[in-house]
Formats: C-alpha cells, sequence, structure tokens
C-alpha cells in the first residue's frame, strides 16, 4: 500500500481499525495522514448500517480510510463517489474497499470539500471536521455543508451526517430547516472527551459557550453525539 504523506496534526497515525457494524466485521489498513476513526465516525457507521442504500447514488464528503463507504456498498448503494483533500488518502479508502470485496462503481475525487460541481446525488453522508477543522471559525465545514447541500442532492434528496453536542446542535437543526430540509435525529449516543480536545485551551474556551454543548458526571467531561437525517424538501433555491 502506499505510504500517505505526512500532514500535521494529531489523529494521524497508523493504525489498524477493527470494527463491527450490525452484521459487518471491518479491519482496515489506516496509515500516517490519513485521519483515525473515532467514536462520531463509529457511530455514524452503526447507523449507517440500519439504513437501506438499495439502488442510490451516495456521496461521501472526506472518506477517510473509507470505514463508512463499505458499510454503505453492502447496504446496496448502486454507485459510490468519494471524496477526500488529496489522492493518497482516497488511495488507501480504495485499498480498503478492494480489502473488504466492494465491487460497485466508485468515483473517487479529490475535492475541497462540497465544492464538486455538475451531479446531483441521492444521498450525502458524512463526518464533517470540527474540532480539528483547522478553521478560526470552526463550523465552517458544517454550515457550508448545510449551505450547499442543495447543490449536491436531488429534490427529496437526504444528507445524513454525525454531530457533536459541541457544535450546537439547535443552530445546526434550524439552518437545516431555513434552507428546506426536513430534520430527523436516528441515534443518539454520548461518550468521554477525547485527549486531543484538552490539549487545545481555545477549543475548550469555544465549547463552555454553547449551550448544552457537554455535561460532567464525576467530574469527567462528556458530549452527546447524534445522527442527523434531513430530507431535502425542495431544491428551488438552485
Ligand atoms: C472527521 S474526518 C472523517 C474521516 C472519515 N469519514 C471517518 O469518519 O473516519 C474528516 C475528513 O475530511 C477530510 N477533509 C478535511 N478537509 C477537507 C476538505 N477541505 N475537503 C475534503 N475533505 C476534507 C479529512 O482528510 C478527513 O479525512
Amino acid at each position: 500500500m502506499e505510504k500517505v504523506i505526512e500532514r500535521k496534526g494529531n489523529n494521524l497515525y497508523p493504525s489498524n481499525l477493527k470494527v463491527k457494524f450490525g452484521n459487518y466485521d471491518l479491519d482496515l489498513d489506516v496509515p500516517a495522514g490519513v485521519w483515525n476513526p473515532t467514536p462520531h465516525g463509529i457511530h455514524l457507521g452503526n447507523m449507517l448500517a440500519k439504513i437501506d442504500f438499495t439502488g442510490k447514488h451516495v456521496l461521501e464528503l472526506g472518506t477517510g480510510c473509507g470505514l463508512h463507504a463499505i458499510v454503505i456498498a453492502e447496504q446496496g448503494a448502486a454507485k459510490l463517489t468519494l471524496t477526500e483533500i488529496d489522492e493518497p488518502i482516497l488511495k488507501n479508502a480504495r485499498h480498503n474497499l478492494k480489502k473488504y470485496g466492494c465491487d460497485l462503481p466508485v468515483a473517487y475525487i479529490v475535492a475541497d470539500w462540497t465544492n464538486l460541481e455538475g451531479e446531483k446525488y441521492d444521498v450525502l453522508v458524512t463526518n464533517p471536521p470540527f474540532t480539528k477543522s483547522g478553521k478560526i471559525y470552526r463550523r465552517y465545514f458544517i454550515d457550508t455543508l448545510i449551505l450547499n447541500a442543495h447543490k449536491l442532492l436531488k429534490p427529496g434528496g437526504e444528507l445524513i451526517f454525525i454531530h457533536s453536542s459541541m457544535a450546537n446542535i439547535p443552530r445546526s437543526i434550524k439552518m437545516m430547516e431555513e434552507n428546506g430540509m426536513e430534520v430527523e435525529i436516528i441515534g443518539e449516543t454520548s461518550g468521554p472527551f477525547r485527549k486531543y480536545y484538552f490539549e487545545d485551551a481555545k477549543y475548550m474556551k469555544d465549547i463552555a459557550s454553547i449551550p448544552n454543548g457537554y455535561t460532567m458526571i464525576d467530574g469527567k467531561h462528556y458530549e452527546r453525539l447524534m445522527v442527523f437525517r434531513a430530507t431535502l424538501k425542495t431544491n428551488e433555491n438552485c
């Protein structure tokens, strides 16, 4: 497997991921430079394993090692389009899909987040960067995802993504509704903070001002994680 270029930041160390989503036992290679799936990605994978994607063309933004793409393929998708910020990450996703034996048509595209032209999809799935978004405006990827969903989805298409309480759940729900979407929460869980949250003092300060951003239990911080399934009622603002 090709070595993925080193990029700065935590959570990009080499690992092997053994994970079970519903009936799927995955054993994936995650080289240095590819995002190591966190509880966010795991929770999203568990929810995807319950969804019927039969016949759908599914777009996944920021596929990383491809863990969700495999589940979506196995759940019946007709076609996948997977994006990432650079080619070596996509090569790793391709390696993992091949390892798992996915044989549907897959387009691998280097693209900057929602900056994709032309095609409209039945479903858009993603685990958007937030804690480590690298942007001054931390919600950048979430907001652009919601604002640009109408450019990427067919009318009646679905946006499925994982969201932490720290990113401001009421704000995202309101934004989706303002942009013509009907919002459902299909899975909620909670978990302790990751070690790297505490290493970023500005992050800890920012999230302290988010209403119900986290809870403290026995002196420990916990975030809530939920998967949104939002249906685009119309894309008339295209
Ligand atoms: C939170 S990680 C999720 C990765 C994988 N889907 C998972 O759940 O483990 C976000 C992913 O988005 C990718 N990403 C970051 N900035 C991006 C951009 N501007 N355009 C496309 N993808 C980007 C990262 O490389 C990373 O793989």
